[in-house]
């Protein structure tokens, strides 16, 4: 990013902080050693990861770390990941600042929608993670979303991939969404989402394709003894 040229004002610069740095002083040196390792002072966004309801005390204390880093002017948002409807709740009673995203699962398998109904109560954005369904094709998953019969008809009918139909219905319902490829000419095609526009008929074809299934991790089952590990310093 430093090498392309463009400005610093023209990036977004997004992180979390893993369940490892949780806890009011350890999440505030969580930040300094990501923005040591990003080479930044600034941070755009900073998320908790995960909850970790077994330790929803260290969560709060987290995020009460997040809060002080935005009144401190060292990163411009913060916000939440994986943050299921009783977590949220559980935070909002105890939160001064509302996180401005929840990021979480959302793709054409799997959407969430009571999750989402929540956040837009809330003027929450949800951020979609996996959202072209990267996740439906590790592991040599037997269901993909990039074949699916239903979006190859939609991307069919207007020149596209179905990953840039996935994309633009994350955009046409107000989601943010962040593809990864780590290959150039995929990442070309995954931002060329905004010279078409998906029919009410084909957004509701998609919206139907929900099986309430996710990939990933039960947020429950997050514990220290399961999922912690040393996050290196800077
Ligand atoms: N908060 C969380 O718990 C959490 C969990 C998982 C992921 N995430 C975040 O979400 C981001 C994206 O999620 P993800 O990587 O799981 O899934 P994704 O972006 O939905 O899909 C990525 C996969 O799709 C392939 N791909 C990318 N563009 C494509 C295209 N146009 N056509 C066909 N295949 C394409 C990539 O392969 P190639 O690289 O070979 O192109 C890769 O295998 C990650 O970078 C991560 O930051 C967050």
């Amino acid at each position: 990013m430093r090498q392309s040229g463009v400005s610093r004002d023209d990036m977004f610069i997004e992180t979390k902080v893993w369940i490892s740095d949780y806890g009011y002083e350890a999440t505030l040196h969580a930040f300094d050693k990501s923005a040591g390792k990003l080479g930044v002072d600034r941070l755009d966004l900073l998320l908790l990861h995960q909850p970790l309801p077994s330790r929803f005390d260290l969560t709060l204390d987290a995020y009460r770390a997040l809060e002080k880093l935005l009144a401190d002017g060292k990163v411009r948002a913060i916000g939440v990941s994986n943050f299921m409807p009783d977590h949220l709740q559980r935070l909002l009673a105890q939160a001064s600042v509302v996180p401005a995203v929840n990021q979480i699962e959302v793709h054409p398998y799997f959407q969430q929608k009571t999750l989402q109904r929540l956040h837009a109560e809330h003027r929450i954005l949800t951020q979609a993670w996996s959202p072209i369904g990267g996740i439906t094709s590790y592991r040599g998953g037997e269901k993909r979303t990039f074949d699916d019969p239903a979006l190859q008809v939609i991307a069919r009918e207007h020149g596209k991939s179905t990953a840039q139909v996935m994309l633009r219905w994350h955009l046409q319902e107000g989601r943010s969404a962040i593809p990864k490829s780590t290959k150039p000419a995929r990442i070309a095609e995954n931002v060329d989402v905004f010279d078409f526009e998906l029919s009410s008929d084909q957004i509701t074809a998609i919206g139907a394709l929900d099986t309430g299934v996710g990939g990933g991790p039960e947020p429950d089952a997050i514990t220290l003894e399961t999922f912690g590990r040393q996050i290196p310093e800077a």
